[in-house]
């Protein structure tokens, strides 16, 4: 591997963690921007506007991603989840509606669509990219349906070109919960522009994470975005307050983070290049291994963001139980698929069924891949994995 483009030789490793163990979370995430988040609090806190949302820091972000996307508008609010539910209410979905997400992924994509009023309904996802599969997501289109939700999942952006055909075929919305897939592109098109509207989460752990919880909401939309910019300020329109147009919601940003956000996104490049650096390792050291039950990601490189590197492995705890003994902590993020759940069972269409999702819930196990890991600490993850695999083929 070349040379580590992002940590430097001073920058914090694992120092909250045990001393040789190899962190899923890095602890010292915002350590190298401790100084510049300190000035920003006392900058926003002294500022004799006094205005710690919605203010004119938030609006410079929004303008910066707007800028770097070319959407038509950005939109910040308080989490991703949130920005789902907007936008679905934005939309008008809701009692009796039906939108179709997928079987496997996280709690958000059901309970936002229940939250507005609507019911999900589960499609099952594709094997190998582990996104919703758009054959069985166009097999459950009723009359009641009104929006597609794919979501990219782990490092893979779903297949949007034939959710955009699917929706104008069928006359559906179409919403892209792009949470995870923040620098992500396909076929050159950022993930959050496919659909009418998306989502990036900034929860620490997310490409471009930050220390509290926060999302925006893209879209090429205009009119989409005006109403959406009402709905998370209780309906008022901006500049305009006490005056309710609609019914919506708390939904703002803070300036803190807005502030911090703009700092950090200069090095989002070369955050997402370290991960994408150390997944290209991975897959090189694993590619042998499928023949023996561990699959890493599927190979096409277009539309990646490495907000995830999950392998698929037949023995998958004993794979995790194997790494935490080497020190390597993993992570299982979904481990039974949506429709399973106490909470969103009742919503699952009586005689589907979702065996690609009740495998993937089985086998995934996702693996270190953030930027502050070293080279020496990728090695022992690769290392890892690989020597699990030796140590079958010999058994
Ligand atoms: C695919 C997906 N959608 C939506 C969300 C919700 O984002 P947030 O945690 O900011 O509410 C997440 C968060 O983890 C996610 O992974």
């Amino acid at each position: 591997m070349t040379p580590d483009p992002v940590r430097r030789a001073d920058a914090p490793t694992a120092h909250h963690g045990a001393p040789d163990t190899v962190d899923f979370f890095p602890p010292g995430l915002f350590e190298e921007d401790r100084q510049a988040l300190i000035r920003l609090v006392r900058e926003v806190g002294l500022d004799p506007e006094q205005r710690f949302i919605l203010g004119r820091r938030t609006a410079a972000f929004e303008d910066l991603l707007r800028t770097a996307l070319g959407a038509a508008d950005v939109i910040a609010c308080s989490s991703g989840t949130s920005a789902l539910t907007l936008i679905l209410s934005a939309m008008g979905i809701g009692a009796d509606d039906e939108v179709i997400v997928p079987a496997f992924g996280c709690a958000p994509l059901a309970a936002s669509v229940i939250r507005a009023g609507a019911v999900p309904v589960f499609a099952d996802v594709r094997p190998d990219t582990l996104t919703i599969d758009p054959d069985r997501a166009e097999r459950l289109v009723t009359a009641r349906t009104r929006a597609l939700m794919p979501a990219h999942m782990f490092s893979v952006m779903a297949d949007m070109p034939r959710f955009v055909d699917l929706a104008a075929r069928r006359d559906l919305r179409l919403v892209e919960d792009s949470a995870v897939a923040q620098g992500g592109t396909l076929r050159g098109v950022p993930a959050g522009l496919w659909g009418e509207a998306g989502v990036y989460s900034f929860v620490q752990v997310k490409t471009c994470g930050m220390p509290g919880e926060g999302a925006v909401i893209t879209t090429r939309d205009q009119e989409l975005g005006h109403r959406l910019r009402m709905l998370r300020n209780h309906g008022q329109r901006p500049g305009q307050r006490f005056v309710h147009h609609a019914v919506g919601v708390n939904s703002r940003f803070d300036e803190v983070q807005a502030a911090f956000q703009t700092h950090r996104f200069p090095g989002f490049a070369d955050r997402l290049a370290r991960r994408a650096e150390i997944a290209a390792h991975y897959t090189e050291r694993f590619a042998p291994l499928a023949e023996h039950g561990v699959h890493p990601p599927v190979p096409d490189a277009d539309g990646r963001c490495f907000y995830v590197y999950a392998v698929l492995a037949e023995e998958r705890d004993a794979l995790a139980a194997h790494l935490a003994q080497r020190g390597v902590a993993t992570h299982v993020y979904y481990p039974r698929p949506l429709p399973e759940h106490r909470a969103f069972a009742p919503y699952a269409r009586a005689g589907t069924h979702w065996p690609h999702a009740s495998a993937a819930a089985d086998r995934h196990l996702a693996l270190p891949v953030h930027h502050l890991l070293t080279d020496a600490q990728v090695e022992r993850v690769a290392e890892g994995v690989v020597s699990f695999v030796r140590g079958r083929a010999r058994a």
